[in-house]
């Protein structure tokens, strides 16, 4: 490992010596169990959400499904677990004993209230026991009352009076931790900055169904009977995590810092989240599936990656791929190409013609003799599906063609029906507003 690397983050003024943090959430539940992951590695962690012992918290029993997909098992998980079940006072006790054991680890406190006063409250003691910045669940997807959870995430005004209410009792940094369940993240993240907010966190799980058994027709996790929609999260909501924090990194106006999860199991993950805009990464379902060793993984491959692009401080990767995102109408459609194939390396399993004859530009012949396709160029559609079914790595690529190069029309099947076709040509006359 790459050792003159530096993976130091400052967030907020608070300093991290790494960018991975526990997010909040059973991985995050004690001292003991936070203690463990920051011998593993972890810089700091967001500690399971805080209640004020208000109200009993219990959880649901079974809490958790887990979604497979193919050989691949924990593609998502499907989560009713509710905020912390722990007496505040155990909570608190666990915060002294890590700043006093860990001093050099960041500790937020991930608090959330029902009213203006207990939001307050949690945030003042939380502060008073010594951790280092407050995150605002403002997206529990379990929630069913208005005014908690992220009904607060999608009540935007709610949202930023609460975020005032924290920030007029503390000092230390507080950032708003945002519902995906939502369209744009850019409105409410506004809203959470008006109310004082230094930071956002993005995203919480996903509000969906995992799966409902067939056996006896309930959504799961199947809780005596019931199933409810609920959270979702790992590798299946990396690409809405991904979509949320690139959209707010490129707001300008907004102009937060960013703290990215969704999915985050690798250093790949972990780095495509701090090249749009993240510069804290936050990771649950990973830690629940393989552990907190994966942070080992995490250190060393990023350290690599800077090391081998010589880059030697996380700043300098923070949104680098953010010039590169545009709106879709950005793409030089002029510019065209197709699939390439490498066929000394072709094994003949014929996957690349049944996709592109069922699902394409039915661009292949088969050879059958040889078992080997023949692309007939001027009709790829470069969508590369062929690439993605293919069994062998970058056996096919995306080649581009010179700028005189046209794609063949799509034959029609039967020519001689055109005659027949009833259609006028298409003309706009008179105001032509859309109306939405
Ligand atoms: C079982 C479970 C419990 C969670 N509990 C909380 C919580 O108490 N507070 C919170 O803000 N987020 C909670 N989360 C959400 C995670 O912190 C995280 O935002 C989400 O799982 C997406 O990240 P991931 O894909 O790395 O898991 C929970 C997630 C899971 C799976």
């Amino acid at each position: 490992m790459a050792n003159h690397i530096d993976l130091t983050i400052d967030f907020c003024g608070v300093k991290f010596k790494n960018p991975f943090l526990l997010s909040s959430s059973p991985v995050s539940n004690s001292a003991e169990m936070v203690a463990k992951s920051f011998d593993a590695g972890w810089s700091g962690v967001v500690f399971k959400t805080l209640n004020s012992d208000r109200l009993p918290i219990v959880h649901p029993s079974p809490r958790m499904a887990c979604i497979d997909y193919g050989a691949k098992k924990g593609v998502a998980v499907q989560n009713v677990e509710m905020i912390s079940d722990r007496p505040l006072k155990d909570n608190l006790t666990d915060f002294l004993y890590l700043k006093k054991n860990y001093p050099d680890h960041p500790i937020i406190a991930s608090i959330m209230g029902f009213f203006s006063d207990e939001w307050a409250y949690l945030a003042k003691a939380a502060e008073d026991n010594g951790v280092d910045m407050l995150e605002l669940n403002f997206s529990c997807p379990h929630m069913c009352i208005e005014g908690a959870g992220h009904k607060v995430g999608q009540a935007f005004q709610l949202l930023e009076g609460f975020t005032e209410a924290v920030k007029n009792v503390v000092s230390i940094p507080v950032i708003a931790k945002m519902t995906p369940n939502i369209t744009d993240m850019n409105e409410p993240a506004m809203y959470a900055k008006n109310g004082g907010a230094d930071a956002i966190s993005a995203i919480n799980t996903v509000r969906g169904i995992s799966g409902v058994s067939l056996d006896d027709f309930v959504p799961t996790p199947n809780v005596f009977g019931k199933g409810a929609i609920s959270g979702t999260s790992g590798p299946a909501v990396k690409p809405i995590g991904l979509n949320f924090i690139a959209s707010m990194a490129k707001n300008e106006e907004l102009g937060l810092p960013l703290s990215g999860i969704g999915g985050i199991e690798t250093w790949i993950d972990a780095l495509e989240f701090i090249l749009v805009g993240a510069s804290t990464l936050q990771v649950t379902t990973g830690i629940m599936h393989y552990g907190y060793r994966i942070v080992e993984d995490m250190i060393e491959g990023l350290s690599d990656f800077m090391a081998e692009r010589g880059i030697d401080r996380i700043p300098d990767l923070v949104g680098k791929a953010l010039p590169n995102l545009h709106e879709t109408e950005a793409f030089e459609v002029d510019r065209q190409g197709i699939a390439q194939y490498d066929l000394d390396r072709c094994i003949g399993c014929g996957q690349c013609y049944i996709v592109c004859q069922d699902a394409a530009g039915q661009a292949i012949e088969w050879d059958a003799e040889a078992r080997r396709p023949n692309v007939i160029e001027d009709k790829c559609l470069s969508c590369m599906l062929c690439q993605f079914v293919c069994p062998v790595p970058e056996m096919i690529s995306f080649k581009e063609m010179p700028g005189d190069w046209h794609r063949r029309e799509t034959a029609v099947m039967d020519s001689s029906l055109e005659k027949d076709v009833k259609v006028e040509p298409f003309t706009m006359e008179g105001p032509n507003e859309c109306v939405i």
